[in-house]
């Protein structure tokens, strides 16, 4: 497997397909890999393997963008009853992606309004559980990727908001540099590469003496799922780097101004 830092750079949303059905060797690897997946934050969620062969003309499943070719889906299920629910579900969504990254198989994370009703069908779901996402997978059509931007060689083509946009040292209008985030640069580099609806990137993270202060903006929708994958790629590099610590809820933390707070990780 490649480092998981390789994977979020190779990682990127693939919408068109070639129409060739999973080879049984990454269906089975994808099943046992999605099956061995836990809740990071004690809830509960799962994640379905249909393969739905959707056929070679372009569908809009999502509110925006066309799918075509996929041989098969991903479906984001979770129990709504825990507070940190869809998070986490998010959290081990983005594993899946980005296991199914690593085997050269390619995904993208649909929230938009494909059509709910059939995937909740063949989902079976209990009356607390919730589909939110669901995302194609199979091999992508050969694109040619742009070059890396000279600027900024860890975004290779893909637009994302300044390091000091999104993180900040100590309070909210104090941008954090990449020199005094030190070892957690990478981490946060993983953080802004990570995938969003609309590319929205509507994570914020204080960092202070006691760690880093996760926040989601409210302006937007699917916030929590964005949150989720931004801890997905924040923890899983962390952990690859040898950075221990884990992730709390420091129930009292001050709220920032048109954010709310989501969960710490403590060094
Ligand atoms: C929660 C969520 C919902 C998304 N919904 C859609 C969608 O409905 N249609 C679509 O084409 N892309 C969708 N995307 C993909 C984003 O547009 C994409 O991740 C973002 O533009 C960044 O591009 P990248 O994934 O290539 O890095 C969604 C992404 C996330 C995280």
């Amino acid at each position: 497997m490649n480092s998981v830092i390789e994977q979020i750079r190779l990682r990127r949303s693939v919408r068109a397909f070639t129409g060739e059905p999973l080879q049984a060797r990454h269906e089975s690897a994808l099943l046992e890999y999605i099956a061995g997946l836990s809740h990071p934050f004690g809830g509960k969620a799962r994640i379905e393997y249909l393969p739905l062969h959707m056929g070679s003309a372009p569908v809009r499943l999502g509110t925006y963008g066309v799918i075509s070719g996929a041989p098969a889906f991903l479906a984001m299920i979770y129990d709504n009853s825990s507070a940190l629910g869809k998070t986490g579900a998010s959290y081990m969504f983005e594993q899946a992606l980005l296991y199914c990254t690593d085997m050269g198989l390619g995904s993208c994370w649909l929230g938009g309004a494909f059509s709910r009703s059939n995937f909740k069908k063949l989902c079976n779901l209990s009356p607390t559980e919730r589909l939110p996402i669901v995302s194609p997978v199979g091999y992508p059509v050969a694109k040619a990727v742009k070059p890396p931007t000279p600027a900024d060689p860890a975004l290779m083509d893909r637009p994302r908001k300044p390091f000091g946009a999104t993180f900040f040292s100590g309070s909210f209008g104090n941008p954090l540099t990449p020199e005094a985030a030190g070892s957690y640069a990478t981490p946060f580099e993983m953080v802004r590469l990570a995938p969003s609806a609309n590319n929205m990137q509507p994570w914020r993270v204080v960092a202070d003496a006691a760690g880093f202060h996760f926040y989601k903006t409210f302006s937007f929708g699917f916030a929590s799922v964005d949150a989720g994958i931004a801890l997905c790629h924040f923890e899983q590099t962390c952990r690859e780097l040898g950075l221990s610590g884990s992730f709390k809820a420091l129930g009292a933390y001050p709220e920032g101004r048109n954010a709310a707070y989501v969960i710490s990780w403590v060094r």
